[in-house]
């Protein structure tokens, strides 16, 4: 018997990778982590399989799920939304199961993040532009932040922010952020990306927080940060250049002793 952690992706069924669904179709029992989980991707579980939502559930609730099952020998597909390497409690519950000697596989999902960078048809990292994407979030009732990772650590770098969990307290966001990217900076606010009610929204950071407002956005969003979201004069990257020597593509110039 093993549990299957499987990253169901940002909501659209057709974006859980082939072996998540495979694995939802061969698993007996299936646990899955609430609203963020199309009921279209609890379809292919077996006609006969016990489907828990563990929203209303604590942590001793879902190992009790998953030690019933262990003893009936049947397998387990536990989803959570997104992708299973940030924000997933998949710490927590892989902790237990190894102190219980219960064996598990990690199957990637498709990350919010990129969903919503998709919809905005933007690449996060510009050459020249910046090179970094951070992936983090506000203080919240579940998780406080340490106190070294605040925002304006993470903004004084300049890269591209993608806050998660923070779309309550976008007006704190911006007055932190204005200092160290300016308010004509690029902004995106991404509703439940790619599920049927997705909203995009997209200005600056003197005007996003209004524009949530006055859309009533209050939970599921990210907001995207950066002057990458808006970058058209920028160079082109090396990598595709005629005299950029690579190894599927050698001009017979030396090759440059930097990275790729
Ligand atoms: C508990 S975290 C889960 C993150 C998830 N593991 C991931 O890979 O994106 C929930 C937060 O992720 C973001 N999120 C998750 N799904 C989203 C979606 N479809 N559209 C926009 N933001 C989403 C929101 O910031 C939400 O508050």
């Amino acid at each position: 018997m093993t549990v299957h952690f499987i990253g169901a992706g940002p909501g659209a069924a057709d974006l859980i990778t082939v072996r998540g669904r495979d694995l939802i179709a061969r698993c007996p029992v299936c646990l899955y982590a609430g609203s963020l989980v199309a009921p279209e991707i609890l379809s292919w579980c077996p006609a006969d399989a016990r489907i828990v939502d563990t929203a209303p559930l604590d942590l001793d609730g879902i190992v009790a799920e998953i030690v019933s099952a262990h003893e009936a020998g049947r397998d387990v597909a536990r989803l959570h939304s997104g992708d299973l390497s940030i924000w997933s409690a998949l710490a927590e519950q892989t902790r237990r199961l190894d102190r219980i000697g219960i064996p598990y596989t990690v199957t990637p999902g498709v990350p919010s993040f990129a969903a919503a960078a998709a919809l905005l048809r933007r690449e996060l990292t510009v050459p020249g532009v910046t090179q970094s994407v951070v992936l983090t979030r506000t203080s919240g009732r579940a998780s406080a932040m340490p106190e070294r990772e605040t925002l304006a650590a993470f903004a004084a770098t300049g890269a591209t922010l993608a806050l998660h969990l923070s779309i309550h307290v976008i007006e704190t966001v911006v007055a932190e952020l204005v200092p160290f990217y300016g308010a004509d900076c690029a902004a995106a606010v991404v509703f439940r990306a790619t599920w049927p009610d997705e909203r995009v929204l997209t200005g600056t950071l003197a005007t996003i927080a209004e524009e949530v407002r006055f859309a009533s956005i209050e939970r599921t969003a990210l907001i995207l940060v950066g002057p990458a979201l808006a970058a058209d004069e920028f160079r082109e990257s090396a990598l595709y250049s005629t005299d950029y020597d690579r190894r599927f593509r050698p001009t017979g110039q030396p090759v440059p002793k930097a990275g790729a």
